[in-house]
This record gives structure tokens, C-alpha cells and sequence, in this order.
């Protein structure tokens, strides 16, 4: 079966494909010819990768899934949220975004956060949603060279290091992201 991952990110795409059975290729937009920005109006994590995942079944005739992250951070009401990439503003820088958090949370005793990922995958005419979540806290300053994004403030629960100071490997067992992915290969391989 042929499935598209709604993303150019090869990373993505090859950790994914490592995961999923062989009889499941995964094509990402370039391999289908889809090269045009597919805008993320939605105000919601699964609203933003649905969106994605009906433009390709909808244009393209594709069974495809789609993702979405965003830090939730508690002490500002689950902010940045679905406005993470983005957060301090265009275009998207990821120093500039820690800094604005670091500001807005100032030195505030509850610095619990989270990393949610939200999948959605088009199959046969039906819909699934998974989702992963990664619980931790943001640091008062940043560590780390590693990662990307938020990385550097990120601390997830049990740990003493940040994301940043992690290395790949270690940090995919216990994403976010990882735990979204490893619902829908389960998924996939259980299929009839
Ligand atoms: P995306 O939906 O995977 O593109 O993620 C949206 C934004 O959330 C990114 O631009 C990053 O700012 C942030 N983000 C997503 N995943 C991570 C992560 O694993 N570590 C740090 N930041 C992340």
C-alpha cells in the first residue's frame, strides 16, 4: 500500500518508514508533485493536521496521514500551543521563541509543560486521530546543543538532562512525536 506522509522532512519520513512494514511505502509531497503550501489556519493541533491530511486524500486521491506539535506550557494556559513555530512572530526563529517564553513565564514556581503531537490519518475514506504526549518542565535557562526548537528548555519528566543534551535515539523513545508515531505504526501493522 502506498501512503503518503504529509511532510518534506526527511527525517521524519525515514524514521517513519524504519518503523512500518515493507508492504507500506511511504511517499512524502515532493514524491506526489504537491509543492504548494498547504496554510495551517486551524486553532487546534488536530484541526491543523487534519487539514493537511484531507488536502492530500481531497487533491492528490492519497490515503495520508498528517502531524502536528506544539508545546503546551500550564502556567500560560497552553500557550504557545498550535502557535509554536511561530510564537515571537515571522518569520519563525526558534531563539526568539525560547526567549519570548522564558519572558512570559518569568520566574513563576509552576514551569510544568508539555510536547502533544497530533496525527491524522486518512484511510479508505476513514479517519483516525492518535496523539503522544511528553511531559516535562522548561528550564529557567537553556542547555544543550542538540534538537531543535524549544530543545534547549525542555526538560521531560524523570530525566535531569534538557532535549537538547539528549541525544536522537534517547530522545525518539520518549517524544511526543515518537509515542504519536508508534500509535499509528501499531495501527498499521494490526490491519486487516
Ligand atoms: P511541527 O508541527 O512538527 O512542525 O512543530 C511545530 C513547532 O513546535 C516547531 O516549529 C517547534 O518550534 C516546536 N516543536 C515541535 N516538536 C519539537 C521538539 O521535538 N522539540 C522542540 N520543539 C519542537
Amino acid at each position: 500500500m502506498k501512503l503518503v506522509f504529509a511532510t518534506n522532512n526527511l527525517n521524519k519520513l525515514r524514521e517513519v518508514q524504519e518503523m512500518l512494514p515493507q508492504s507500506i511505502e511511504l511517499l512524502s509531497l515532493k514524491d506526489i508533485n504537491c509543492f504548494e503550501e498547504i496554510e495551517e489556519t486551524a486553532t487546534t493541533l488536530e484541526g491543523n493536521a487534519k487539514i493537511k491530511a484531507d488536502h492530500i486524500t481531497n487533491n492528490y486521491n492519497y490515503n495520508c496521514f498528517a502531524d502536528d506539535t506544539g508545546l503546551e506550557v500550564e502556567a500560560l494556559q497552553g500557550e504557545p500551543g498550535v502557535y509554536s513555530a511561530r510564537y515571537a512572530g515571522e518569520p519563525a526563529n526558534a531563539e526568539n521563541n525560547m526567549n519570548k517564553l522564558l519572558k512570559n513565564l518569568g520566574n513563576g514556581d509552576n514551569r510544568k509543560a508539555q510536547f502533544r503531537t497530533s496525527i491524522c490519518l486518512n484511510l479508505d475514506g476513514k479517519q483516525f486521530l492518535f496523539d503522544g504526549i511528553c511531559k516535562g518542565d522548561i528550564l529557567s535557562e537553556k542547555k544543550g546543543e542538540q534538537g531543535f526548537g524549544y530543545d534547549p528548555i525542555f526538560q521531560p519528566e524523570g530525566h535531569s538532562i534538557s532535549f537538547a543534551e539528549m541525544d536522537s535515539a534517547d530522545k525518539n523513545a520518549i517524544s511526543h512525536r515518537g509515542l504519536a508515531i508508534q500509535k499509528l505504526v501499531d495501527f498499521l501493522k494490526n490491519l486487516k
